[in-house]
């Protein structure tokens, strides 16, 4: 009679345990699905060990595991030094900002025993790049990083405001503790006024809170003296940042708009290794070129350079056309840029420049 009350709350107990257990994995099984964000940390996850273990991450004696997954997230965004390939090179007409970049920060940073004894000398926590767009701070932001060669986290801010509230947060805090244990290390955050501009009463209460809490561990860093981790920012409307934020940058560098002479060393460099006429002639497009940036001359000579293929075609189209086949004039190989590409490339640029208002009609400089 005893046996069988028993032998029912055996099983009884054992049918409750199996479905508690089917139901904690369906669950588990299902918030894992229902979690948008779950595929894109995985996915973060996978690249950020890849990447460190290509970079020798063991070298720094941490090892992948003792990172949090926030922290991981934020690894996925470290640069490979061997994979920019921009070297100081690539930059033309900015010898002294790069001169003085190299002795401020980068030697500093990597060479931090060097410089322990003076207060004056070591690297400063925060360095912002600022000038017009396309007058090469990205350019000089990736250099930096090559030629440091220390570990360089691109940071970009959307990770951090696209997330819900809360996460965004925790991943914040994950930058400055990655950081450190990465040390030495460069945080670069390109466009950061469109992250920390000057806090507003139309902020929402979690952007203001985020901007807060990121300056907090900003100043974790600042007030650490053995700590050689920096934040870099680059940006076009250094007006717009905070004025906190400003502080706590205290190295800054203004990217300017080339002169003239920049803009000779920086067409030439464009057009170093391009087939040119012997006509070409950089000084005098040099000197017409006032209120263009770098990236304009680029476009200009690209402009340019693309014109010819225009001609390359119709020559074979009529060479196809034609019925005699023969035409003494058409060569295989594309002519080179010549005077007249650049004359009337620039034209059409000065004249849309004209239009949206980013050239006078006083800084109109015919080119003949
Ligand atoms: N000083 C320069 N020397 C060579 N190329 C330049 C220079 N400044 C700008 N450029 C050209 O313009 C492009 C845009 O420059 P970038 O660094 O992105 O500008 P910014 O970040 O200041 O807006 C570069 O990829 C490069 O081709
Ligand atoms: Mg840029």
């Amino acid at each position: 009679m005893m046996n069988q009350p028993k032998g029912e709350t055996i099983s009884f107990v054992l049918r409750l345990t199996v479905v508690s257990l089917a139901t904690f994995w369906s669950v588990k099984w299902l918030m894992n699905h229902l979690d948008p964000t779950n595929k894109s940390k995985k996915k973060a996850k996978e690249a950020a060990v890849n990447q460190l273990k290509r970079m020798d991450f063991a070298k720094n004696k941490i090892a992948v595991e003792n990172l949090s997954d926030y922290e991981l997230m934020i690894a996925a965004h470290i640069v490979n030094p061997k994979d920019i390939d921009i070297t100081w090179d690539d930059i033309a007409g900015l010898e002294d900002l790069i001169q003085e970049l190299r002795e401020t920060v980068i030697l500093p940073i990597q060479h931090k025993d060097l410089f322990a004894d003076s207060l004056l000398t070591r690297a400063p926590k925060g360095v912002l790049l600022h000038g017009p767009p396309g007058c090469g701070k990205t350019l000089i932001a990736k250099a930096t990083a090559r030629e440091a060669g220390t570990f360089f986290i691109n940071l970009d801010v959307s990770i951090l405001t696209d997330k819900w509230y809360g996460e965004s947060q925790k991943l914040a805090s994950a930058v400055f503790s990655l950081a450190v244990k990465l040390q030495p290390c460069i945080i670069f955050i390109d466009e950061i006024d469109s992250f920390l501009r000057a806090r507003n009463s139309t902020d929402h209460e979690a952007t203001a809170m985020m901007k807060a809490q990121f300056m907090s561990l900003w100043d974790g860093l600042i007030t650490d003296p053995n700590c050689t981790v920096m934040v870099m920012g680059a940006t076009n409307r250094p007006q717009d940042l905070d004025r906190a934020i400003l502080r706590r940058m205290p190295a800054t560098f203004h990217v300017a708009m080339p002169n003239v002479a920049q803009r000779r060393q920086i067409l030439s460099l464009i057009l170093e290794n391009e087939p040119v006429a012997p006509d070409v002639d950089v000084e005098s497009i040099a000197m017409s070129t006032e209120g263009f940036s770098g990236s304009d001359l680029k476009e200009l000579c690209r402009i340019a350079a693309v014109s010819r293929l225009r001609g390359y075609v119709q020559q074979s189209l009529n060479r196809r056309l034609g019925s005699n086949g023969e035409d003494d004039n058409f060569h295989d190989a594309l002519r080179p840029i010549m005077m007249d590409d650049l004359k009337l490339s620039f034209g059409s640029m000065r004249e849309s420049k004209i239009q949206c208002g980013s050239l006078t009609t006083q800084s109109r400089i015919e080119l003949d």
